[in-house]
């Protein structure tokens, strides 16, 4: 399959206006993307838990218009209007306009709102792009009624794709590959596929408890935190290595092996950030509170025995992961002992889901 299987062929039906809502969550990778090709194709392969109750709900209102020279579009968040959203949108827009021939002739008012406090520092450009993505796949279907639901997906997860990389990731549920790789059959650069293995009952209902230890503006955009990749001294080592990290996974995955899973996403989380460190230029992006928390969580642990791990974005934030059975006296944990590095003792709990949903038609 390549790129050109996603432009359509001429539509067979006629559109005048009308009016779509998605909601679709973010996702948190165990496997890291971080480096990036040409046309947002990913460097290596990565792997994410879909997340439940962090989620961009979307309303795509459209209208036919006369002219068909350029995009036209407002956008609003929580109901109040965001120039500053605009070029991304309008890159976006730019980059599938030859997957979605019709995208000059129609007029949009795209409203959007997250569950997940704005400038948590949460990524919501999965779920916000993600989101977008699905309401223009619906004014597709209206287009071209033949499309199957399979089709529906995988063009979601493209077109997503070239919003923001991760967002490819949050069409579906609720464990996603990205990235061609040779231990997940299927599997390619162009979209995210669902994880076709066995899967452990440990990973049901997986908790994700996210500590917001620093709710400030980005210090790295994703785009220079993926350039720092190119002529990075690792960068060869890195891509290889997330290979051989997805390849581990799957035993880990089928057997439920909760150590070996915490080993292994903990690793991955510091690699990422030993990237960002060992990058010209250099960033730390973790804070003084990440570290605390991660100490702590490695001493209880230690203590109790108990399977919590962590996993970071890029950035202070800090995902704990662990296993719906042992949620009551981890959560109890995370209240007494780590909450308190949060900014504003904020925290979110969430949990694996099964990924974007149609709310209105
Ligand atoms: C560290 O998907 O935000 O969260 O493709 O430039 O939009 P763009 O990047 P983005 O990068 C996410 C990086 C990450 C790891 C991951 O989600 O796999």
């Amino acid at each position: 399959m390549t790129a050109n299987d996603f432009i359509p062929k001429p539509y067979s039906n006629q559109v005048a206006n009308g009016k779509v809502t998605w909601e679709s969550p973010s996702n948190i990778a165990l496997v890291k993307y971080w480096g990036k090709k040409k046309n947002q194709i990913p460097e290596n392969p990565s792997i994410s838990f879909t997340l439940n109750n962090c989620k961009t709900i979307t309303t795509l209102t459209y209208t036919a218009k006369d002219n068909h020279d350029d995009f036209e579009f407002e956008v609003f968040l929580d109901g109040k209007q965001k120039e500053d959203f605009k070029p991304k949108i309008a890159t976006f827009f730019q980059r599938v306009e030859s997957y979605l021939p019709f995208l000059k002739r129609f007029q949009f008012k795209i409203e959007t709102s997250n569950t997940f406090p704005h400038s948590s520092g949460i990524a919501s450009s999965a779920s916000g792009m993600s989101a977008l993505a699905l309401c223009l796949m619906s004014i597709e279907r209206e287009l071209n009624p033949e499309i199957s639901e399979e089709e529906f997906k995988a063009k979601a997860s493209f077109l997503a794709r070239l919003g923001s990389g991760s967002a490819c990731r949050s069409i579906e549920g609720d464990l996603i590959v990205w990235g061609e790789n040779e231990t997940v059959e299927g599997s390619t650069d162009l979209f995210g596929v669902k994880y076709p293995y066995t899967v452990h009952d440990n990973f049901k209902e997986y908790q994700d408890t996210i500590l917001l230890v620093d709710r400030g503006e980005k210090q790295v955009s994703s785009t220079v935190g993926h350039n720092l990749m190119h002529g990075h001294p690792f960068a060869a080592q890195r891509f290889e290595q997330a290979h051989e990290n997805l390849a581990k996974l799957k035993p880990i995955l089928e057997v439920g092996d909760l150590k070996q899973f915490i080993a292994l996403i903990e690793s991955e989380a510091l690699t990422l950030h030993a990237m960002m460190m060992t990058s010209m230029p250099y960033f730390i992006l973790m804070k003084p509170n990440t570290l605390e928390i991660i100490q702590k969580i490695w001493a209880f642990r230690e203590k109790t025995g108990l399977h919590i791990g962590f996993t970071l974005d890029a950035g202070a934030n800090v995902h704990v992961l662990y296993p719906k059975a042992e949620a009551t006296h981890i959560l109890e944990f995370i209240k007494d002992e780590l909450v308190g590095y949060c900014q504003n003792e904020q925290y979110i709990c969430d949990q694996i889901g099964f990924g974007a949903k149609l709310i209105d038609n």
